[in-house]
Parts: C-alpha cells; sequence; structure tokens
C-alpha cells in the first residue's frame, strides 16, 4: 500500500471520528494478510529453518538487532529507544547508512513521559504515539522501546520522569493512546518494565515481593491494558526479581500471565543483560534475549548445545521462533505498501509543542500574579541554572537528540522581543561552588526589578536510569536563593523544571505563584513563556503526590525502601501513591490530579444511571471564568466497606474538557464493572462485592466537587 492509500485509510478511519477506526488502522497498517496466511507462512519457514537458525532468532546478533535469515527471506528485526523521541543511532553499521540515507539521527523531541501524563489528554497520548512510531519508522525501525510505564513508588527513582505517575489507571489509559498511536505506523511498540521495576538501585538484582491483590488492582493493571486494549506487540521483561525470578525469564509473568492469561501474541524480549539461565530462559515464556550484542550469553551457544543434547524443549524453541516470525509479517518488514514514516515535521513539532503545553502544572497562583503582562514589565529578572538548561541530553538510554531544545531562557527572550529585554542571573548553580556570592547576586538584582522568574529544579544528571537520588532535596543551596528573591520582589514566580517530586516545603506557602514543568523536550521554553504570559491557559494535572517530606511517602514510612537482604516487600499493599495519603491523612504539597488554570470552572451536581453492565455518570461542567481553558474531571470510586488497607477512593475515570469561557457542558463518565472490582485472595480472582460504592468527581483528588453513589447488586 503507498503513501497515498495508507493516508487515505487514515482519513477515512479517523473521519469514523472512532478510536476503534484508529484501531482498525492499527491493525490494518500492522497487518495486510489474515492471521491464517501469516500462520502458513511462519508453519513454512519453521519447517525450513535450521536448528541454528532458529536460535540465532531468539537472541541478539547486535545492540538493537535480531537477525534475520536472508536463504529464506526472513528480514531482521531492528529495535530503539526511547520512549520520548528515536535515540540516534547507536549501531556503527546503521550509523553511516542512516547519515546517507537520512541525512541525520535526529529526531522530534517529546516532552517525557511523565509530561504526557500530566496533560491527562488521552486523545493527545494517541497523537504523541503516532508521532514516535511516524519518527521511528523513518530511522527504519521495527520495535520502539517505549511507552515506559512502570509506577512512581518512591519518588527517588531515577527513572520517574520516563514514567506515567503513581495511578494505575491514569498510566493505562495514556499507553493505551500511546501503543495504538506507534503501530498505527507500522512500528511494535514495546511496553515495559514488566514488572515492578519501581527503583533503579540495585535494579539488576532486587527482588520484588508483594501480595496477588496488590499485584493485580496496583501493578499489573496499566500492562494489561497496554497489551489487552492498546494491542501491544512487545514487551520487555524488567530487570529485578519477583517473587525470586528474574523478571525477563520468569514463567509466570511472561508466560501465564501475559500470554495464557492475557492472550498476548506479540514477543516477549529480555531487558538488555536482564537474562541470567539458559534453563529458564528456554522455558516458554521469554522470546528473545537482548543485550547480547557481544555474542548471546544465554540463549546463544549454551542454548544450541542443549537443544542438541536433547535438555532443552524444541516445541518451547518453535513456540519463541514462532512468534518472532510472525512479528514480522504483522509489522509487513521488507513489503512495499508499509509505511514510510516521516520525521521532524511541522506536524510532530506541533503535537510535541502541545504536548509542553497541556503538560505545564499550575500548582498555586495567589492573587493571580500569573500571568505576567508583558506590556506593563519593564525589567524582568530571570533567575536560575535551570533557565538555561537543556534537558533533552542524558537520563539514561531514554535521551533524545532533537534538533534543536528551547530553553526557559530563550523562549522567554523570545517572547518578550521587540519590546522587552530580560535579565539573567544564574542564582545557583547545581554544584553549589558559589552559593553565597549567586544568591547576593541575585536578591540585589530582584530587588530592581518589576518581576522575577526563578528556574530551577532538577536535571538528568539527578534524575537518571542506573540510579535513585537519596533524597527530595533541591540541590545547590536554590532553597535559600528562592527564600530571598520571595522576600526580594513580591512579583516573584518559581518554576520547577523537574522529573521527580521535590521537597519544596521550606517556600511553597512564601510563594503566591508555582509552575512545575517536566522536561518538556525541544520545544520546552517556548511552551513556558506561553503559559508565564498568558498565550495558554494552563491545563495540566499533577500525575503522582507531591509530598511536603520524603518521609510521608508509604514506602520510606514502613522503611520497606530500599529493602533488606536484596528484597524489597511491598508491604504498603494497595496504598500506593495518593491512596497512602488518603488513607493515613496525610496533607500533601500539592494532590494527585491538582492543577489549576487561568479561568474557573464550575461542577454541577452528579447524577448516576446503570444498565446492569456499566454505570454512567453525568454532570453539567461549566467555564465561568473569563477565559477559554480545560479541566480534568476524575471520578473516583470508593469500595462499600474500608478497611485499614483498603484504599478509600481510586481514580476510575477522567475526561479533560476544554470549554471556552462561558461554556457549559455535561460530560458523562462510564465506569464498567472492573471499576468496581477488587481482588479476591480467597477466589483469586478480581470480583465486584456486591453493595454502595461512593462516587466522587472532582478537579483533583482532594478538590471534590460533587458526590453520589450506586447500589451493585
Ligand atoms: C536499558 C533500559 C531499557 C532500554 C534498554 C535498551 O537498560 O532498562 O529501558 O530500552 O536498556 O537501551
Amino acid at each position: 500500500m503507498n503513501n497515498r492509500r495508507f493516508t487515505r485509510r487514515i482519513s477515512r478511519a479517523v473521519s469514523a471520528g472512532t478510536l476503534a477506526g484508529l484501531a482498525f488502522v492499527a491493525v490494518s497498517c500492522v497487518s495486510h494478510h489474515g492471521p491464517e496466511e501469516d500462520d502458513a507462512r511462519v508453519a513454512a519457514w519453521l519447517k525450513k529453518l535450521s536448528l541454528a537458525e532458529k536460535v540465532s532468532l531468539v537472541h541478539g546478533s547486535a545492540i538493537f538487532t535480531t537477525p534475520g535469515v536472508p536463504r529464506l527471506g526472513i528480514p531482521e528485526l531492528t529495535m530503539s529507544d526511547g520512549p520520548h523521541g528515536v535515540r540516534e543511532e547507536q549501531e556503527p553499521a546503521r550509523i553511516a547508512r542512516v547519515r546517507a540515507e537520512r541525512k541525520d539521527d535526529k529526531s522530534t523531541g517529546m516532552p517525557v513521559g511523565s509530561t504526557l501524563a500530566a496533560t491527562w489528554n488521552k486523545d493527545l497520548a494517541l497523537e504523541y504515539g503516532r508521532t514516535l512510531g511516524a519518527e521511528a519508522r523513518w530511522r527504519g525501525k521495527d520495535i520502539l522501546l517505549g511507552p515506559a510505564i512502570n509506577l512512581m513508588r518512591t519518588p527517588l527513582n531515577g527513572r520517574t520522569f520516563e514514567y506515567m505517575g503513581e495511578d494505575p489507571w491514569l498510566t493505562s489509559r495514556m499507553a493505551t493512546g500511546y501503543v495504538r498511536g506507534v503501530q498505527s505506523q507500522g512500528v511494535a511498540a514495546c511496553v515495559k518494565h514488566f514488572v515492578a521495576n519501581n527503583r533503579e538501585l540495585d535494579r539488576m538484582s532486587v527482588d520484588v515481593r508483594m501480595d496477588d491483590a496488590t499485584l493485580r488492582e496496583i501493578y499489573l493493571p496499566a500492562f494489561e491494558a497496554a497489551v489487552k486494549e492498546g494491542g501491544a506487540l512487545a514487551v520487555m521483561g524488567a530487570y529485578n526479581r519477583f517473587r525470586g525470578e528474574f523478571c525477563s525469564q520468569n514463567p509466570y509473568l511472561l508466560q501465564y500471565l501475559l500470554k495464557r492469561e492475557w492472550g498476548f501474541t506479540g514477543v516477549a524480549i529480555s531487558d538488555w543483560g536482564a537474562v541470567h539461565d539458559t534453563a529458564a530462559a528456554s522455558r516458554p515464556g521469554l522470546d528473545i534475549e537482548m543485550g547480547t550484542a557481544a555474542g548471546s550469553e544465554f540463549l546463544g551457544e549454551p542454548y544450541l548445545r542443549g537443544l542438541r543434547d536433547g535438555v532443552y524443549s524444541r516445541e518451547a524453541l518453535d513456540e519463541k521462533v514462532r512468534r518472532s516470525l510472525l512479528l514480522r509479517l504483522k509489522l509487513r518488514i521488507g513489503e512495499p505498501d508499509r509505511p514510510e514514516g516521516a520525521h521532524k515535521t511541522p506536524e510532530h513539532k506541533a503535537i510535541a509543542r502541545r504536548t509542553a503545553d497541556e503538560g505545564i502544572i499550575l500548582l498555586k497562583n495567589e492573587g493571580s500574579i500569573l500571568p505576567l503582562d508583558a506590556t506593563k514589565i519593564r525589567h524582568l529578572l530571570v533567575v536560575g541554572e535551570n533557565a538555561v538548561r537543556r534537558q533533552s541530553v542524558g537520563g539514561g538510554s531514554s535521551e533524545t537528540t532533537p534538533p534543536y531544545e528551547i530553553t526557559p531562557w530563550e523562549g522567554i527572550v523570545c517572547r518578550l522581543a521587540p519590546d522587552g529585554s530580560p535579565s539573567r542571573v544564574t542564582g545557583y548553580e547545581s554544584d553549589a561552588k558559589h552559593a553565597e556570592a549567586l544568591l547576593a547576586e541575585a536578591t540585589a538584582a530582584a530587588r530592581k526589578a518589576d518581576a522575577v522568574v526563578f528556574v530551577g529544579g532538577l536535571n538528568k544528571a539527578l534524575d537518571t536510569e542506573g540510579g535513585d537520588r537519596t533524597d527530595m532535596r533541591l540541590p545547590g543551596g536554590q532553597d535559600a536563593v528562592i527564600e530571598a528573591l520571595l522576600a526580594a520582589n513580591t512579583n516573584t514566580v518559581i518554576v520547577m523544571v523537574s522529573g521527580s517530586p521535590v521537597d519544596m516545603s521550606r517556600w511553597a506557602g512564601k510563594a503566591r505563584a508555582i509552575v512545575w514543568q517536566g522536561y518538556a523536550g525541544q520545544e520546552a521554553g517556548d511552551a513556558l513563556a506561553g503559559v508565564l504570559f498568558g498565550d495558554t491557559n494552563p491545563s495540566g494535572h499533577t500525575p503522582c503526590t507531591f509530598a511536603k517530606r520524603l518521609a510521608d511517602y508509604a514506602p520510606h514510612a514502613l522503611g520497606t525502601y530500599p529493602g533488606n537482604n536484596g528484597i524489597e516487600a511491598y508491604s504498603e499493599g494497595r496504598l500506593s501513591g495518593y491512596r497512602w495519603f488518603d488513607a493515613k491523612r496525610i496533607e500533601p504539597e500539592f494532590p494527585f490530579g491538582h492543577g489549576l488554570s487561568y479561568t474557573t470552572f464550575d461542577f454541577g451536581d452528579a447524577t448516576v444511571s446503570h444498565d446492569g453492565q456499566s454505570v454512567r455518570v453525568s454532570l453539567e461542567i461549566a467555564n465561568t471564568g473569563p477565559r477559554d481553558g480545560a479541566e480534568v474531571v476524575q471520578l473516583y470510586v470508593s469500595p462499600p466497606d474500608i478497611t485499614e488497607k483498603t484504599p478509600p477512593q481510586e481514580l476510575k475515570a477522567f475526561e479533560k474538557v476544554f470549554l471556552k469561557s462561558g461554556e457549559r457542558r455535561v460530560v458523562t463518565l462510564t465506569l464498567e464493572r472492573r471499576a468496581f472490582a477488587h481482588f479476591d485472595p480467597v477466589l483469586s480472582a478480581l470480583t465486584v462485592k456486591p453493595g454502595r460504592y461512593g462516587i466522587a468527581v472532582g478537579a483533583s483528588s482532594r478538590d471534590i466537587r460533587t458526590r453520589t453513589a450506586v447500589t451493585l447488586p
């Protein structure tokens, strides 16, 4: 199918205006043949492949490639990081080729996963995925190693920025759209890291333990949704152990849950170097061992020898190979009608910018100090190392190499030109070498300014794969600088650029305005300036709880992190994230789901109807303020009986509603039976207990505007 036909098919599907339509396109883009035809082709290949050729297909031949079998016309399978942008080429052989064929290996630098989650915009997640899928296709990739969807459990986790927050439902909705988007472009999304990779400290060895209810209700649902609703064609096993066995060779996870129970038909790949034992990996479950560029360690020679000696199952090998071959057919690798992709297009830039815009969270805005009026500010002072730091670089395997990255300082300078010309002082440096002098300079400058914008937070040397932070404190003496600026100038705005929660307790009460921007990709600076000066009405909401102190988070309150003797028990159980703060009545700095706007929204009373299958909750939302804007309507469900181990309320539906000033609309949120289900350890199944379920609708987990209830039989 040539590009025009492919575009026509997309437009037909989009004109159908349904996700289902796009899902259809997603499937049709990835597989032109019927399943029977594909199965027959795979069976024919399996008959012709030698044992050695089969074994070659179940491990990497280079860092991001598994080989093909040219004599049979079997193409190779190539992969690329990362979850928020196609990483620059890592394989020498490909670098020359991509430079020759594609000029360069730069790709659109999207905002990170936690920023996408902060948009709470499911439709945008689909567009975000489509953008990444097209860029991966353009670079000749078959599998994109994203989305990364492990939940935030401790804010210290080095990869918090990559993930989509602390809640299973928010993550599952965003991940499902992302996966459908990527795969609509003829590229497999690879959901990672399956499962419970919720920290980087000792990630290669830690053994995570939790009960079944916690696993089924908190840590599995996003992966389950990505597979069953998103149709993910690849899943990456995590590095850590789960209940004693490494995830990437764990039959309970990869065979029983993923394939038997969820009906996963794609490939299960290991994280890089995450396989530790040939016998374990030879069992049904893992399909491809990756991270073996230097010659496979486990599913290579040792595996071949064991197969020849009759030690390992040939049926299990054939199943691994079958899935890997089937994926090639689903993706139409080597076929002329496969989507060509595109990169660094204006459309992709627009999606990157829209995600950056909608991912900015207005945490506080006392006295409406924001938006700043550019016509009235003669002298704006910008302070902070993060005003000039480019955040695309670093952070580990998710690093991107965009064609450019606009810093906050550049965005502000451009926004104020040609009339205004802001000035800038460093204020702080992460290494805190000249803290005293920088603080004095910033304080003196602030006294003379009409307004001050402080841009601080963290960076990808602190928020990074392979390590956890040791505390939540801001580096470089930022707290002292912020306090001094707030004392020197009442028109001071605090901007936190960070990939994970930080301790704001020393000054959050004193600041009149606080804005949160994650690592927002190549368009970051323009997006921030747009919000600061009111071109954009902020609509982001926190994807995780921002606590006043580290000890308020469950793993730190219980002392279960980082664990003992290599084992970390999730003893908080289902009370993860805001569930813990609600159950223990802890006041956070900013709650889960929080986000302000430059306009105001009214919530009408919620009404409930149900037809025995699903429950529908309707209410009118009105934009009662002076500006067009968007509100995130959130619905939390409470069970009939709450024990000390039961989450008091859980997010089970949300909608981002865009309303013009004065506009009002009835919003209906639908709850399927699963929304009321809890894991019954006796039945070992998710079940819905009869009873009266509370329904709370609001603008955050702590800003509930209307309550109702439904009684289920
Ligand atoms: C890394 C990461 C994984 C990444 C892979 C390939 O160790 O855990 O997310 O996709 O290796 O770079």
